[in-house]
């Protein structure tokens, strides 16, 4: 649990690379959470809200003028302030859960590992926004990015993150394994280079020791 009152809801967070499969394996914890009764919300970030979604496609799209990336790493966290203040917080407080597709993992991994922003930045910038909260739970699926990426552009064109080299992906990839290393009793790494239904089984085995 995190550091608030036993009645609040369960913060859990999918995390990884472009690709690996969050948005299809949310699908299966939903469809789990529903059978169970659970009362839960489901989000993304960078987005969320009306207002963190217009912040999340100035972060997606690409402009003339090159993004810095103290930009790039404050946009994040003011789309982060505002999905906390709208979504996350007020569900975990009327004892939802909350489901969330990315969450601050991804800025240490993209802002910190792929674009090297200081790890201090961040955890500073972590601190002023979220106090103290932080996931109960967090999935990471872990890829090889040349996989991912090869799944991911299935799909529609390009956004600026993905454009970048695989070393930067390599980096991200690195970052979110040091991370769950770190903290193996919150994060949960799951293997997501194996075929679908046994990617989904790992999650959902998991996911019966919460429900
Ligand atoms: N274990 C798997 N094996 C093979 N293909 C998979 C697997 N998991 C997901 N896929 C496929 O890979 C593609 C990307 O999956 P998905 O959109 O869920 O990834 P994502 O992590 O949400 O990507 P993004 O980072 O772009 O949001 C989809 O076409 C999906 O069907
Ligand atoms: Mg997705």
């Amino acid at each position: 649990m995190n550091q608030q009152d036993s009645m609040t809801g369960r913060f859990i967070t999918i995390e990884g690379g472009e690709g690996v499969g969050k948005s299809t394996n949310i699908q299966c914890i939903q469809e789990r959470l529903r059978q169970a009764g659970i009362d839960f919300v489901l989000t993304r970030e960078p987005g969320g809200t009306e207002l963190a979604e217009k912040i999340r496609t100035l972060l997606l799209d690409c402009h003339d003028e090159p993004m810095a990336e103290m930009t790039e790493l404050l946009l994040i966290f003011a789309a982060r302030a505002q999905h906390l203040a709208q979504v996350i917080r007020p569900a975990l407080a009327a004892g939802k859960w909350v489901l969330c597709d990315r969450f601050t993992d991804a800025t240490y991994a993209y802002q910190g590992g792929g674009r090297g922003l200081s790890v201090s930045a961040i955890a500073a910038l972590e601190h002023l926004v979220q106090q103290d909260l932080r996931p109960d739970l967090t999935y990471l699926l872990d890829l090889s990015p040349d996989v991912g990426l090869s799944r991911a552009s299935k799909r529609a064109a390009l956004d600026r993150f993905e454009l970048e080299k695989i070393e930067f992906f390599e980096r991200v990839r690195a970052t979110y394994l040091q991370r769950a290393a770190a903290e193996p009793e919150r994060c949960v790494v799951i293997d997501a280079g194996e075929p679908l239904a046994q990617v989904q089984a790992a999650i959902l085995q998991h996911l019966e020791t919460l429900i």
